[in-house]
């Protein structure tokens, strides 16, 4: 099938020259790295499943493309509300150019493997922030027992014979040399239909899992555990979501971004529907800094900044780390508030070995950053930053990107847009609706 994804978007800023102007209510949406999981999961249901709080992004898109193509019907019952018919059988090979588009399509191995027997899928694609092996997950599925043939495109992975004789994973203890976020999430679902028990350890924390784990709980599955590094699963049946609604919790990364816009840009900004308590590491690190946050049980409100000036920040420290510490897609967009603020901060990317690289993107806007290797950077400030074209890298460096546009001084233009709309949904419009003067450049 062909798509014609908008792939040659750009934005266009003009930069407010380091004044604090923008005032008004941005509403969280749902998260981007819960909703891809969530409908993936799907194919752990005998009937239906409903997704609601879906983000319109253009990776809900392409997930979706997906399903429908493995067989699935889905409709739309409202702007945020998905409902999926699940095939009784569903098609087990993953089609290749979406599947590289997406990062998140190999977390669809473990439910299709576990439910068919089966699983044929390219290497994944998605942000290029490092090689993204998959290693974790082929061991861990070799150790529930799957075989797998490797040919030069794809894998494939087939699950042994039961003891019905119909093909089923073996629950097993499994040890993931890194707390893999995907890994995790897509082992527990494997784990759901294996036969026997799964134990996972070194598992991944991120409050995106738990919510995935309550709702198929409620479904019938059998997972203990989430929220600590051992999740213990009891394989099972095919899930029933009859009547059943996952309803994705608030976009954190989303969050702390538009927070680093607020700190650096607004004199009143209030964040709407989102989750503080997902988010203690970056709302600490920037209260250290000097930025007055007031927060509620769904609001982070930033208000009378516009007299801060931001060379008053202190600058602080970043080492990323897995959940709760700093996440590491926001690594991107606290860079540009340490380029205005006070000091020297060591930036240390641990958790990927190419997620630096945009930092010369910023140099180019007049920021004082020093590349030392692939995982760590200094960043001196405050520098004034000068409006550039430049090419969005990734999904959380591109909105890096448009932050640093809006507080330069003159018109940037950023390209790869479609990589922003990939994790932002309908950014031009929100960010106007608070101020920033901001266009959408499509070039066919
Ligand atoms: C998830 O990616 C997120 N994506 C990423 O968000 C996020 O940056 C990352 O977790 C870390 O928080 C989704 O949830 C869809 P990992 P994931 O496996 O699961 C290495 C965004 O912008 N590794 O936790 O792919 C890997 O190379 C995206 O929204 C192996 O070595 O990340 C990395 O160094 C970007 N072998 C480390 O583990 C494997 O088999 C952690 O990656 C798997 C991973």
């Amino acid at each position: 099938m062909a798509y014609n994804w908008p792939m040659h978007d750009s934005f266009r800023i003009k930069g407010l020259g380091g004044k604090k102007t923008l005032s008004g209510t941005i509403k969280i949406n749902g998260a981007k790295n819960a909703i891809l999981q969530a409908f993936a999961a799907t194919a752990l249901f005998k009937d239906s499943s409903t997704l609601s709080n879906v983000p319109n992004i253009e990776d809900t898109s392409r997930m979706c493309e997906l399903l429908t193509e493995l067989g699935y019907i889905i409709n739309k019952k409202d702007e945020r509300t998905y409902t999926l018919e699940i095939p009784e059988n569903i098609i087990t090979e993953l089609p290749y150019e979406l599947s590289r588009r997406l990062r998140a399509s190999i977390v669809l191995t473990g439910p299709l493997l576990a439910r068919e027997g089966e699983v044929t899928f390219p290497h994944p694609g998605g942000c290029v922030i490092g090689n993204r092996p998959i290693d974790i997950f082929l061991d861990g599925f070799l150790a529930m027992g799957a075989t797998l043939e490797e040919s030069e495109k794809s894998y494939t992975l087939r699950a042994p014979k039961g003891k019905d004789g119909k093909a089923r994973l073996k629950g097993a203890e499994i040890f993931m040399r890194v707390q893999s976020v995907t890994a995790t999430q897509t082992f527990m679902m494997a784990a759901v239909l294996a036969e026997g028990t799964t134990v996972l350890k070194n598992a991944a924390l991120e409050p995106e899992t738990e919510s995935l784990a309550t709702y198929l709980n409620k479904c019938g599955a059998n997972i203990k555990g989430v929220g600590t590094s051992t999740i213990t699963i009891e394989g099972g049946e095919l899930l029933s979501g009859k009547g059943k609604v996952y309803k994705a919790p608030s976009d954190r990364i989303e969050t702390g971004s538009f927070l680093v816009l607020g700190a650096l840009a607004a004199d009143n900004l209030v964040l709407e529907d989102c989750m503080p308590e997902h988010l203690e590491a970056v709302i600490e690190m920037l209260r250290r800094a000097g930025v007055n946050l007031e927060v509620g049980e769904t609001t982070i409100k930033i208000s009378n900044n516009g007299k801060v000036k931001n060379k008053s920040f202190k600058s602080f420290d970043i080492k990323t780390h897995e959940y709760p510490g700093f996440p590491t897609d926001l690594q991107a967009p606290a860079v540009v508030f340490l380029t205005q603020s006070s000091g020297e901060a060591l930036v240390f990317e641990t958790i990927f070995e190419g997620r630096l690289n945009y930092t010369e993107g910023l140099i180019r806007m007049g920021a004082d950053i020093k590349l030392w290797d692939t995982h760590r950077v200094t960043v001196k400030g405050p520098s004034p930053l000068k409006g550039r074209e430049l090419e969005g890298p990734d999904i959380r460096a591109g909105l890096a990107y448009v932050i640093a546009g809006i507080i330069a001084k003159g018109e940037s233009v950023i390209h790869n847009a479609y990589y922003i709309d990939r994790g932002y949904e309908n950014i031009e419009g929100r960010l106007r609706d608070i101020g920033v003067e901001i266009e959408r450049i499509s070039t066919p």
